[in-house]
């Protein structure tokens, strides 16, 4: 164990014990699908165990931190602060912790919202977060996530964004422009996978007039 490690480690018995069994889950889980996926099994392990450093914090606590950070509100920020505790978590990381692999802070960071161009170890973490456990029971769409993540982090990342867009739709959320952007690549990977070819709009358009 080195010393970000083991300074994580030491940061989880200051948080909630809800909040430190949910990030000792997360790390269990990227664990394993780093393992599976051919990830670096330590840096799935810190960004895990560094992800929610700041999730319980308010909303005017991580309002306060994104003002002196500088960090520019996306629209869906400002209506639901929660999803700040990824971004805002990447300079006390790389400052307090010594985290300085930017494949790691970039987990850390997309870890609320997703963004393009994710890394297989920021897909690892993002779904490792979603998928644990104590999360698997929650909704049968989420199940599937998990069955998509053993062989296709794309596929399983895809799913739970279609499952958080429709969510989001029904309960009134926001949605982040990353969210957005994210599940928008991905759609274009998918189809380029089918066809060999970007689809055009045309396309689009008849897809969804099916
Ligand atoms: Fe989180
Ligand atoms: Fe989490």
């Amino acid at each position: 164990m080195n010393d970000t490690e083991e300074l994580l480690r030491a940061a989880l018995l200051k948080v909630p014990s809800g909040l430190a069994e949910h990030v000792i889950r997360v790390v269990a889980e990227a664990r394993r699908l780093a393992a599976i996926h051919g990830v670096d099994v330590h840096a799935a392990t810190i960004a895990a165990l560094g992800h929610d450093l700041l999730r319980a914090h308010s909303d005017e606590r991580l309002l306060t931190i994104a003002a002196e950070q500088g960090y520019e509100l996306d629209p869906a920020d400002a209506l639901e602060p929660i999803l700040l505790h990824g971004p805002l978590a990447v300079p006390i990381l790389q400052e307090r912790y010594n985290v300085l692999d930017g494949d790691v802070l970039g987990a850390v960071a997309f870890h609320t919202t997703a963004n393009t161009g994710m890394t297989r170890l920021q897909q690892v973490v993002f779904i490792a977060d979603k998928i644990e456990p104590h999360k698997l029971e929650r909704h049968a769409r989420v199940r599937r996530v998990a069955e998509l993540a053993e062989t296709d982090l794309a596929a399983a990342m895809r799913e739970y964004l279609d499952y958080h867009v429709r969510v989001a739709l029904e309960s009134g959320w926001p949605l982040h422009s990353h969210t957005v952007a994210a599940r928008n690549e991905l759609l274009a990977t998918g189809r380029t996978e089918v066809t060999g070819v970007p689809s055009t709009v045309d396309e689009a358009r008849t897809y969804s007039e099916d």
